[in-house]
């Protein structure tokens, strides 16, 4: 996916309009970033500056003054972070992009599917097409309305009528100044406005795809839905729809603080994150917490009794990260509620043609709440007749807004590509909803929910003491022992094989190094013939009903010669294997909140190692809003 940001009016005293798309675009690098692009109206003309690469490659153009002397003139203006989905990261595939007559530039989060048609239909009309891009055409398209005398807002309309796909988009014209035009259809899109205050600055407006830059901006902000356009000016929005008819959105306020997203001193968003993880389990747990009573509450009386009554099956959905935690939250529903679970990747339940039993809830896991096949897959299960349900870290987000009930996870801005502590938030939350499941149906009983929530809230100094021991130099010595190795294996059983998934995931997203995590029981089943001198086996295992089959495992790849990283909180493992990972003893339930921190530090120490890129990895984005 890719980020947009717009900015029209007085962006405030010492503010200037294009370093404000810069500094948006820097705040949405993480979306996306092949190539980076300016474009503002100056006078009557439009002016643009793109470049492949880092924003940095932009930053530095626009030092050499691309955009000509009158950029600081600029009253309106829009910015685009790649995240390539047809054509290369070139110069000339960096949005924003114009028609031949330079009379529109647009941005585009998104892919336009019918674009080769528009595109045949643009050449054979005599059109030359510059990029390789889908976005182009929808330039060449509004540019031939403008030049049939239709605004920007109509000239857009009857464009995005015709494409098929979906789209964050924003346009600016020459002829209509101090005016952006922006629509949304699928990717996110948040406006904010202001009045002249008596700070000094002056009216004005800011669009971006993520609200996080919107920030210095507003809180005040306004959420575009699906079909929706907007016309934005200093100190006001219109919304309509594609139709022309307008429509009214309310602003709703927003709690992040800027700072939030900030690196601080951290070396990278991605360790920063790791150990804001204590903070975040309790954030996002202990003020639902009823231990007296056993139980939890959520806001807004959402989950009661009365709205879980109905509720016989769970169908999980979710992509990568997500779906770990949700596949844990499968293990916690069934053994807290004793509900049946289904779990499945987001893009084949949305594909497949599946079958929903009445009184089934579909339950998406998403950290952004605008992950493509996430929304899909959820659409569909609601079609089929599923209740719609989500744990998500975005309030405003497609997802929050498309559910019945919801489970905000309060990880705040998550910007490292890596997911971490929207993992341990998204993990605590499936936890909360099934010990309130399991409360609903009378399957748990008061005193053992009483009991786990103690636990739950114990788990919080756990971590903080595992972040702050000695458990840095252990990883650090397993990274620089291991981290050559010609593959890795992750392998856990019950709560803990979805662990394993999330580990191997780590390493391959930000060390490029190919690991696999898989269910211990299963390696005898063919996977054990990868095992070999040279191959490492980290073995997640917490003291529990499956312990002794994990060191039986353990057992057989050291008999293969195997190297084996112990890794939690079962000392008869630690003391067969060749390193250990120790973590303090928690329920086997709650152990995935424990077990996965050092699998996460130990993925970033290797990466770090290999001088990987580690909050922007290659060839990913923070959220994949396409397919
Ligand atoms: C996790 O580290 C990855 N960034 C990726 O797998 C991510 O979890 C997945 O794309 C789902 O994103 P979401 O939680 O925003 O839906």
């Amino acid at each position: 996916m890719c980020g947009i940001v717009g900015a029209v009016g007085d962006l405030g005293p010492g503010q200037e309009l294009v370093p404000s798309l810069v500094d948006g675009l820097r705040v949405l690098e993480y979306r996306g970033y092949d190539s980076a692009g300016v474009a503002v109206e100056i006078d009557g003309t439009l002016a643009t500056c793109c470049r492949a690469g880092r924003l940095a490659n932009l930053e530095e153009s626009l030092a050499a003054e691309q955009l000509g002397p009158a950029a600081s003139a600029a009253s309106a203006g829009i910015g685009h972070t790649r995240w390539a989905t047809h054509g290369p990261p070139t110069d000339g595939n960096a949005h924003p992009h114009m028609d031949s007559a330079r009379r529109v530039a647009v941005v585009h989060n998104g892919i336009i599917e019918n674009y080769a048609a528009l595109r045949d239909e643009l050449e054979a009309a005599g059109v030359t097409l510059v990029s390789d891009t889908d976005t182009e055409v929808l330039a060449h398209l509004v540019g031939s309305r403008l030049e049939a005398g239709e605004d920007l807002a109509s000239a857009v309309a009857g464009t995005l009528r015709r494409a098929r796909g979906y789209y964050a988009v924003a346009f600016i014209s020459p002829s209509c100044p101090g005016l952006i035009v922006c629509a949304r259809k699928g990717p996110p899109l948040a406006l904010a406005t202001w009045a002249a205050d008596d700070s000094g600055r002056g009216a004005g407006a800011y669009l971006a795809s993520d609200v996080l830059g919107l920030l210095p901006h507003g809180r005040q902000v306004v959420y575009l839905e699906d079909g929706d356009l907007a016309l934005l000016e200093a100190g006001r929005v219109e919304v309509r729809g594609l139709d022309g008819k307008v429509r009214r959105r309310e602003a709703c306020t927003v709690e992040w603080e800027a700072e939030d997203a900030g690196l601080g001193d951290w070396p990278h968003y991605m360790l920063k994150e790791i150990h804001e993880q204590p903070d975040v389990l309790a954030q996002t747990t202990f003020e639902r917490i009823r231990e007296e009573a056993g139980d939890v509450v959520f806001e807004g009386n959402q989950w009661s009794d009365e709205s879980l009554a109905g509720i016989e099956r769970v169908q999980v959905i979710a992509c990568g990260t997500a779906l770990h935690a949700g596949i844990i939250g499968a293990y916690m529903v069934e053994e807290l509620a004793r509900v049946p679970v289904d779990v499945d990747f987001a893009s084949e339940f949305r594909y497949r043609d599946p079958v929903l039993a009445p009184g089934t809830l579909a339950l998406a896991v998403s950290q952004s709440g605008e992950t493509a096949d996430t929304l899909a897959a959820l659409r569909l299960a609601q079609e089929l007749g599923g209740r719609g349900g989500a744990i998500c870290n975005v309030v405003g987000s497609t997802l929050v807004r498309e559910v019945e009930e919801v489970i905000l996870t309060h990880a705040g801005p998550e910007i490292g590509v890596a997911s971490t502590k929207a993992f341990t938030a998204q993990v605590a939350a499936a936890f909360l909803l099934s010990l309130r499941l399991g409360r609903a149906r009378g399957a748990l009983a008061a005193r053992t929910a009483r009991e786990l929530l103690g636990e739950l809230r114990g788990l919080r100094p756990c971590m903080e003491r595992l972040l702050s021991g000695g458990l840095l130099e252990e990883i650090r010595a397993c990274a620089a022992r291991f981290g050559e190795s010609k593959g890795f294996l992750f392998l856990g059983r019950g709560v803990n094989y979805p662990v394993a998934l999330e580990g191997a995931l780590k390493l391959k997203e930000i060390a490029y190094v190919h690991a696999e995590g898989y269910p211990a029981g299963e390696m005898k089943h063919g996977p054990i013939a990868l095992v070999e001198p040279g191959m490492t086996i980290l073995a997640i295992n917490s003291p529990g009903r499956v312990a002794e089959k994990v060191r039986s495992n353990i057992e057989q790849v050291k008999a293969r010669g195997g190297e084996v990283i112990s890794v939690g909180a079962d000392a008869a493992s630690h003391a067969i294997a060749d390193a250990v990972l120790a973590v303090p003893e928690c329920p086997e339930l709650l152990s995935p909140l424990l077990n996965v921190v050092p699998l996460q530090l130990f993925a970033y120490e290797v990466a770090r190692l290999k001088g990987c890129d580690i909050d922007k990895p290659r060839n990913l984005a923070k959220s994949v809003t396409v397919e």
